[in-house]
């Protein structure tokens, strides 16, 4: 069975943490608080917007969770340097592993998508800066159906797109809202558990599998 492997973007393939080197002259004594609390802002708004059906575009949750943390940790960034935030965003790296990993799974006939609340053109800039946009045969955003992860009517649009079934695709992310997500709407899952303190929600839903990194996943997924 050819599988189908939907990648997310922002934290399994892309580092979000790469915003912290600007950080670090911004806010010197609060640059990790002030990453965690962005990019946990960010994913809360995509999420109340998602309920809300008051659609954004994923960017315009990145800008406005940016300006929450700024006024809930007190600190004064100018706009110049917001925006220079936000580009930052656009140019985010890969993980270090994640080149060589989607290399071999090209190799086993893996057919791979990149699957993502950012918008297409957000994603493609982020995998063409990282060198890996050629090994995908599509970006797949929720943009196209103007909602965010978990809604199960993404996972269903990827499914459509990709023209697979739930049986035969998987989702891999770090991200467990996005692991429960998938595997409640259908699909198969793997947890991209990127640090040994990551915890996943202790609900009734579990990975189809876990692992460590992107190195792992061409034998984990042999196993299944
Ligand atoms: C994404 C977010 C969930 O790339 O990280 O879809």
């Amino acid at each position: 069975m050819t599988r189908t492997l939907a990648f997310d973007v922002y934290g399994t393939l892309i580092d979000t943490a790469g915003v912290l080197e600007t950080l670090k002259d911004l806010v010197p004594d609060q640059a990790a608080a002030f990453s965690t609390l962005w990019r946990e802002k960010q994913l809360e708004y995509s999420f109340r917007r998602g309920l809300m059906q008051n659609y954004q575009e994923f960017s315009v949750c990145t800008r406005q969770a940016l300006d929450y943390t700024c006024s809930m940790l007190e600190v004064d960034i100018p706009e110049a340097n917001r925006k220079s935030l936000m580009e930052t965003y656009r140019v985010l790296p890969a993980f270090p592993e994640v080149s060589e990993a989607l290399k071999t799974l090209r190799a086993d006939e893996a057919r791979m998508f990149a699957f993502s609340n950012g918008t297409a053109d957000a994603v493609r800039g982020l995998l063409r800066n990282a060198d890996i946009d050629g090994l995908f045969d599509d970006v797949i955003s929720t943009d196209e159906v103007r909602s965010f992860k978990p809604n199960p009517g993404v996972y269903a649009h990827f499914l459509r797109r990709a023209g697979a079934t739930g049986a035969e695709a998987w989702l891999i992310s770090s991200n467990p809202f996005d692991v429960t997500g998938a595997i409640s709407a259908g699909m198969r899952a793997g947890w991209v558990k990127r640090s040994p303190s990551a915890v996943f929600d202790p609900w009734e839903i579990r990975p189809t599998i876990t692992i460590g990194g992107l190195t792992e996943l061409p034998e984990a997924l042999a196993a299944t």
